[in-house]
């Protein structure tokens, strides 16, 4: 068996409206994970245009995402932030895993189902092969785990094919260069935590997204302290009391999630929410949960601004953060292209 050293890696898209989900199911592991752990954080610019983003907001909403990362905790010093587009390696990894990914597994993925909806015929090529390039992020850094959300559960299923495919179809010209029994490693999703996936304000059914029409379905993280409060106010809600143990949530979305935001929040567990707030009505509820999504959230929003002031800090953040990422992604894609039998020859 190949070992391979541990490293975590993990992107969000710049599509705008940074909101709750994102924070609590992906970003606060991020931050734990530095402790822990060598970590690539990406903002995945190119997974974001496969579709129509505006350029002007595209560089906004980039950096927006490098100044949340950075005010939630994330060190992009001892660790790695950048953006996608400025390693080229991922990129060309991508089109040898699009030759390796099979159409029948594309096929598959629900998330392009959902994105496409009734327009399949009119989705770019990239929403399609979306995965294949979340595939090559994680695995032109040779990454073993990713913290995501619930809903990337299929794609890293996904990576796991390409990861095992390759090493399989390469297996001899792997062996021969010298790189042992695998290339890739089969990396570990990381779907842990309270909230891997919260709900939208507004249906307890959907989950909370950036894209949704209304925003009073999310909370970003833009959002200041009146915004916050009055969107906790007007989250839907049923008219029963809260039950006093998590049992009685079943059959009940909308209590589940805001019961699930504010354990997340606290970081505590739904139980010991419900023996603090059980029997409330949701108006006394929500006014400790406004309290305390302000008193977590305010201050990130704070620091956000601070940073957006300064684009070009953020800029050199990230230049600073792709000139060390291409240096890992080289090593790898030149070992790629050695297995894969492209003849790189150095000029004389
Ligand atoms: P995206 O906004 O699609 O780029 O997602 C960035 C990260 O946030 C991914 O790890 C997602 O799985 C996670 N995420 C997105 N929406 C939610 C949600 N409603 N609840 C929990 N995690 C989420
Ligand atoms: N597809 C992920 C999302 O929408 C973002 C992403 C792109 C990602 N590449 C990745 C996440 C690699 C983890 C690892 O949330």
């Amino acid at each position: 068996m190949t070992r391979f050293a541990s490293r975590v890696f993990s992107g969000v898209q710049p599509t705008g409206n940074l909101h709750l989900g994102n924070y609590l199911g992906a970003i606060t592991r991020f931050v734990e994970m530095q402790k822990t752990h060598n970590c690539i954080y990406c903002v995945v610019d190119m997974h974001a245009i496969t579709v129509w983003q505006d350029p002007a907001e595209l560089a906004h909403n980039t950096r927006e995402v490098t100044a949340a990362f950075i005010a939630a905790g994330i060190d992009p010093q001892a660790h790695i932030v950048f953006n996608q587009s400025q390693v080229a390696a991922h990129a060309e990894l991508a089109w040898i895993f699009n030759c390796v990914a099979r159409m029948g597994w594309l096929n598959r993925m629900t998330q392009f189902k959902e994105k496409a909806g009734k327009y399949r015929e009119n989705a770019s090529v990239g929403l399609f092969a979306y995965p294949t390039l979340m595939a090559s992020d994680i695995l032109v850094y040779r990454a073993t785990h990713v913290p995501v959300g619930e809903d990337q559960k299929q794609h890293l299923e996904l990576a796991r094919d390409i990861a095992a495919k390759f090493n399989h179809d390469y297996g001899k010209s792997i062996a021969d260069h010298g790189f042992g029994d695998a290339f890739f490693p089969l990396t570990e999703p990381l779907i842990t935590g309270p909230a891997t996936r919260i709900m939208s304000l507004r249906d307890g059914t959907k989950k909370m997204s950036k894209s949704d029409p209304s925003d009073y379905s999310r909370i970003t993280l833009t959002d200041d302290a009146d915004a916050i409060a009055l969107k906790v106010r007007k989250a839907r809600t049923d008219p029963e009391p809260l039950p006093s143990d998590v049992d009685g949530l079943k059959g009940r979305a909308e209590a589940d999630n805001l019961v699930g935001i504010y354990a997340a929040l606290a970081e505590t567990g739904k139980a010991d929410v419900l023996r603090d707030h059980g029997g409330s009505q949701f108006s006394a509820f929500k006014l400790a949960l406004a309290e305390l999504a302000v008193a977590r959230m305010a201050p990130i929003a704070e620091e956000m601004r601070r940073l957006l002031a300064d684009p070009a800090h953020i800029d050199s953040v990230l230049a600073d953060g792709a000139e060390r990422a291409r240096s890992i992604a080289q090593d790898t894609i030149d070992s790629v292209k050695d297995v894969v039998g492209f003849v790189r020859g150095r000029s004389a």
